[in-house]
């Protein structure tokens, strides 16, 4: 599928490399970048040879520095409604598109940076990441999801500090806080964020999906639906092939091999 304002590669290990690659403008989301992620979330989701995704910036600047802030200044209220609810229809797709998708954050992650980011799977971050929600400083308020994601990785607390102060965290204080999961030096971030996945994906794939779809309806629905899920997805989970090879395998100590059904 040929993009404008993202590459996308694919490695022989399944894994999909997606760069938002609008290095001069520290990789802004226009609306082209947004509708291309979308693009790349169906690709990611359908392709049966793509097993998970990096995500990540072009350059060593920025992972993205926000919404395109030319295109923010010219909307109407109408218009701005639409732009939010696009993005945040986007940013789900990703979210929930049943493969594990992580964010290599490599430098400025703000605004809908940080709430792209924040939609992924995990988030692993360079060392000189910057990570924030300066909406308030341009009139605004987060539209992609901010307000709601943020709070969930890092409690309301925080989230409210980060959201209302408008000012960025250091890649070490958003680990302290949970906002990433580990921070490297910058040219250890691909190689780490692809040796996590190895690991990921020496596992059952149903699992996998399984796995990350319940932990998604009980944060949407909360805790009864969620147990409730967790059970049926157990369920499916025990009907696999891979659940008896997986069981096997241990028994017999030795690797599992998944077929993935
Ligand atoms: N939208 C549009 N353009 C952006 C942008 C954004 N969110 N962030 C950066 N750019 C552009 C700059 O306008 C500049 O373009 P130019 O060279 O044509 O003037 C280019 O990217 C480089 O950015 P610059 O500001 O010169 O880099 P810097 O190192 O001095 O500062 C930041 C980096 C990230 C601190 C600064 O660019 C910034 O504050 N960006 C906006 C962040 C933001 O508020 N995001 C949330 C939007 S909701």
């Amino acid at each position: 599928m040929p993009y404008q304002h993202i590459q996308f590669e694919l490695a022989g290990s399944g894994v999909a490399l997606v760069t938002v690659n609008r290095p001069d403008k520290l990789n802004a989301l226009s609306r082209g970048v947004v509708e291309e992620l979308g693009q790349a979330a169906s690709q990611i989701a359908e392709d049966p040879a793509i097993r998970a995704a990096i995500l990540t910036g072009a350059g060593e600047k920025a992972f993205v520095a926000g919404a395109d802030i030319n295109e923010l200044a010219a909307f109407s209220p109408v218009e701005a409604r639409s732009y939010a609810l696009r993005g945040q229809q986007v940013f789900r797709k990703l979210e929930t598109l049943g493969k594990p998708v992580v964010a290599a954050v490599n430098g400025y992650a703000l605004g809908g940076g940080l709430e792209l980011a924040m939609a992924c799977t995990v988030r692993f971050a360079a060392e000189n990441a910057k990570l924030g929600q300066p909406e308030v400083k341009l009139g605004l308020i987060p539209g992609y999801g901010g307000t709601q994601r943020l709070p969930r990785l890092v409690g309301y607390g925080r989230a409210l500090e980060m959201l209302l102060a408008g000012e960025p965290v250091t890649a070490a204080e958003a680990w302290r806080i949970g906002l990433v999961n580990a921070v490297t030096p910058q040219a250890e971030l691909l190689p780490y964020c692809r040796a996590w996945l190895d690991k990921v994906l020496a596992n059952a794939p149903l699992a996998l999906r399984m796995a990350m779809e319940a932990v998604d309806v009980g944060l949407s629905a909360g805790l009864e639906e969620g147990l409730r899920f967790e059970a049926a997805a157990f369920g499916v989970c025990a009907a696999s092939e891979d659940r008896q090879e997986g069981t096997r395998a241990f028994l017999e100590k030795r690797r599992a091999v998944f077929a993935g059904k």
